[in-house]
C-alpha cells in the first residue's frame, strides 16, 4: 500500500514537473517570438506539411522547444531570444515543398535552398541579427558546407535533427495540414 502511494506520488510529481516546463517553454516562445508566431505568414505554414503528418509550423515551434531544452540540459549558455527567433524562422521558406508543380521542378534541390529562401523572406520581415542570420543559413550543415560559426546555431541545427527525425519514423505526430 505504502508502495502504491509513494508511486502516486512519484508520478504527481513527474507530471507536475514536466507541466512546469511546458509553462516555462511556453512563455520564454511568448516573451521572445511572440510577433512572429502571431504574424500571418507563420500561421500560414500550418497548411504545408514538414514531415509525416507534421506541419512546419508545428516542427518549428518543436524545434524552438528543444532548442531551449538542450541549451537547458548542457548549460551551453545560448542567447535565448536569438535561439527562440532563429528556431522559429529556420524553415521559413513559405511554399510546399511536397507540391507537384514544385516536384516537378526543385525536388531534389529544396535540402540545399530552402535556408536561403528561409533567410531571405525573414529578412524582409523581421530584423535579424548575425546570430540569427547564422542559425537559419547553417541549419541542413553538412549540407550547407561551412558549419555553423555560434553555438545557437549548433544547437538549431541539433534539434531540427532530432525534430526531424522523430517526424519522419512517427514518434512526433502532427495532425496534418490545416487549410491557410
Ligand atoms: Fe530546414
Ligand atoms: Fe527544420
Amino acid at each position: 500500500m505504502d508502495l502504491l502511494k509513494a508511486l502516486r506520488v512519484r508520478r504527481r510529481e513527474r507530471l507536475r514537473r514536466l507541466y512546469e516546463r511546458h509553462k516555462r517553454i511556453h512563455a520564454l516562445l511568448k516573451e521572445h517570438g511572440e510577433d512572429i508566431l502571431q504574424s500571418s505568414n507563420f500561421k500560414g505554414t500550418r497548411a504545408h506539411i514538414q514531415h509525416g503528418n507534421m506541419t512546419v509550423h508545428n516542427h518549428c515551434v518543436d524545434v524552438a522547444r528543444y532548442s531551449l531544452l538542450l541549451n537547458k540540459k548542457l548549460g551551453i549558455g545560448c542567447n535565448k531570444h536569438d535561439l527562440i527567433r532563429g528556431a522559429l524562422l529556420h524553415d521559413y521558406f513559405l511554399y510546399d515543398w511536397h507540391d507537384k508543380a514544385y516536384l516537378a521542378n526543385r525536388q531534389r534541390l529544396h535540402g540545399f535552398h530552402h535556408p536561403m529562401t528561409a533567410l531571405q523572406n525573414a529578412e524582409k520581415e523581421y530584423a535579424l541579427n548575425d546570430v540569427q542570420r547564422d542559425i537559419i543559413k547553417k541549419h541542413m550543415w553538412p549540407l550547407s558546407v561551412i558549419p555553423p560559426m555560434c553555438r545557437e546555431a549548433w544547437v538549431v541545427t541539433a534539434a531540427d535533427k532530432y525534430c526531424s527525425l522523430l517526424e519522419t519514423i512517427g514518434v512526433h505526430k502532427g495532425h496534418g495540414a490545416q487549410a491557410s
